[in-house]
């Protein structure tokens, strides 16, 4: 959703800024735009649709001053105040087109602000929240502040969240970049910085980062750079490195991004793995939670929130928890949660779980949880995001970078760590040896487990050919893998765009089998566990009114031949890990749905990989 890149430096700035836009298009957007800044001449060029239209304008009509210019913003819009248009896509401009800025997020006072705007003489000239910001600091500027200053005012009168750059025609080399809420880092180079929204937008060019905080500003010009308070005084520097390599950021020699995470699965296990089996003690180490384990030791319950595809591995680790821990656990939907009066007395924990560490509705549910004095925890995957800086205690999955908007190996990583975490919790309650052992000992085998799935990849394949015409597919699940059945239906629906409800196997006769014909397959998750008699019997009424079954089973269960039309094996383990090998064939089998229909697989239509608005 919405992305960020600017540039000051010495080289040409317009092929750092296409590059940094390409970069951040998996995030999804429905316009884009690139502001140049050479000497003191400002030129903007903007356009709907996919980066090539932006690309095209720039071939008709480039000229030697945007070749040419060492300094620029530029930024991919997703559509929320206005349709996705030339005019309300960024960069937006004051009137005398002097000043040119990006922004991420949403101003809610904006119609205020317009109003007042208006009645002052401003002319808009699009529907957008922004284009407000920019008639705001033209004011400030007009009433004689300093560029620098003339964005502070406008921030302080702000109310809502922004990530923004801004550039203006008599500041040459600078930009004066703020952040609240919406994601925002500096990156520091030799002679040259960068702002993005995302680090894989600079990623070729440094590795080193200032992750600005609320209400903190960057002003940067090629001679160096500055962090300033929203009361003007001067931060000091904290540089971080990100670890991401740009291997991990291109595809790899796969068609996609989502083929290549989903077969990055077992790597993404085991990082999530790595030094934290103690198998002896049946124990796990999640250093992490050390700030928090007194704490830990003493609540009697457990909030998860979170949002699609996380909110899905929540549904999974609450039983985990449940289970093992003797913990109970409420899973909500983040933005379900604040809006709830939800009574939680002070041995309650919520934890997020979070793939970018940026969705809006699960950071304000914890700003919420933190509110009420709660003690917060985070499952997060990009570090040094938001959710992980704003709980007090967490668990990395070091899944690496998730480019494809479609979750794949998060989900997977996130049930992994959702595994460890129940150990971590049960074993400082009542969960023995033994089974702490015994989890950990499968936890281990994990990653040989999902490889050996995904060298079946091709079975899968033939299943999806066979399958791919029909426009509604149903998938049941029951206990851990009723989630199971609501991702792989999310998944089919996400990138293939054919109807597809998840639904707990039992919930059939409640309403389900009135849909049932030859026309509706079913994929069933069923599996030798402890509720596989009552899912065959489940198999069995959609078999009485002919519906087409694809089974995810156990390997060598020949009872189920009989029963299904189609069958894909996978190898045994633990009930509470089985959602992670069950989720692969479901994900394999979307994913060449998608491919047959021709889909822009890793863009879905419509939707964002990282969702910073409500
Ligand atoms: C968007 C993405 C999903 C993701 C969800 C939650 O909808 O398209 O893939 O599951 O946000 O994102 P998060 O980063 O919080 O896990």
């Amino acid at each position: 959703m919405c992305g960020i890149i600017g540039y000051t430096g010495k080289r040409n700035a317009l092929p750092i800024l296409l590059d940094g836009l390409k970069r951040l298009e998996y995030r999804g957007y429905d316009s884009a735009g690139i502001s140049i800044l050479n000497n003191n001449s400002l030129i903007r060029l903007r356009a709907v649709g996919q980066l090539s239209a932006l690309e095209k304008r720039l071939n008709d009509e480039l000229n030697k001053s945007m070749a040419d210019g060492a300094t620029g913003i530029a930024h991919t819009r997703w559509a929320t105040h206005g349709s996705p248009t030339e005019n309300n896509a960024h960069p937006h401009a004051d009137c005398a087109d002097k000043l040119h800025l990006v922004h991420n997020g949403i101003i809610e006072n904006y119609q205020t602000l317009k109003s007042s705007l208006e009645s002052a003489g401003h002319i808009f000239s699009s529907e957008t929240d922004t284009e407000a910001l920019a008639h705001l600091i033209e004011q400030e500027i007009n009433n004689g502040q300093s560029l620098d200053e003339a964005v502070m005012t406008a921030v302080q009168q702000i109310k809502g969240t922004l990530g923004l750059a801004v550039v203006a025609a008599n500041e040459p080399d600078k930009i004066v970049a703020a952040r609240r809420s919406s994601p925002l880092l500096l990156g520091i180079g030799q002679g040259e910085y960068f702002i993005a929204s995302d680090p894989s937008a600079i990623i070729p060019h440094t590795s080193q980062v200032i992750y600005l905080k609320d209400d903190e500003f960057a002003i940067i010009t090629p001679a160096g750079y500055e962090i300033k308070s929203l009361s003007g005084q001067s931060v000091a520097p904290r540089t971080e490195t990100i670890d991401w390599s740009i291997s991990e950021i291109t595809r790899g020699g796969y068609d996609t991004f989502m083929e290549k995470e989903i077969f990055e699965g077992p790597s993404a296990i085991a990082n999530a793995l790595r030094g934290r089996l103690l198998p002896d003690d049946g124990n796990v180490k999640l250093g992490g939670l050390d700030a928090a384990e007194n704490k830990l030791r003493y609540i009697d319950k457990l909030v998860i929130v979170s949002c699609g595809t996380s909110y899905y591995a929540g549904l999974a680790g609450a039983m985990m928890i449940e289970e093992y821990a003797k913990l109970p656990v409420a899973v909500l939907h983040a933005s379900e949660f604040r809006y709830r009066d939800i009574p939680l007395d002070k041995n309650t924990a919520v934890l997020a779980i979070s793939q970018s560490g940026e969705t809006a509705d699960t950071l304000a549910a914890i700003h919420e949880a933190k509110k009420r004095g709660l003690l917060t925890l985070g499952i997060v995957n990009v570090v040094g995001s938001s959710i992980a800086r704003e709980t007090e205690a967490g668990v990395y999955n070091h899944a690496g970078p998730e480019i494809s908007v479609a979750s794949t190996k998060a989900f997977i990583s996130q049930l992994t760590v959702l595994g460890l975490l129940t150990v971590y919790l049960g074993r400082t309650r009542t969960m023995p040896l033994a089974i702490g052992q015994r989890i950990v000992r499968e936890l281990a085998r994990l990653p040989d487990l999902t490889e050996s799935i995904l060298k079946q990849a091709h079975k899968i394949c033939a299943i999806a050919e066979r399958y791919n015409s029909f426009k509604n597919f149903l998938y049941i699940g029951r206990k851990y893998n009723y989630p199971t059945a609501l991702e792989g239906a999310l998944k089919l629906k996400e990138i293939s765009y054919i109807h597809a409800e998840g639904y707990p196997g039992g919930e059939l006769k409640h309403g389900p089998l009135a849909l049932v014909t030859t026309d509706l397959p079913t994929v069933a998750i069923v599996l030798r566990d402890s509720i596989y008699e009552k899912m065959l019997s489940n198999i069995q009424e959609i078999r009485a009114r002919q519906g087409p079954i694809i089974a995810i089973a156990t390997e060598n269960d020949a009872r189920l031949s009989e029963l299904a039309d189609d069958i894909f094996y996978m190898p045994k383990t633990i009930e509470m890990l089985s959602p992670i090998l069950a989720v692969i064939p479901l994900q394999l089998f979307a994913y060449e749905v998608a491919k047959l229909h021709g889909r822009d697989i890793d863009k879905p239509r419509n939707l964002a990989k990282s969702v910073t608005v409500e």
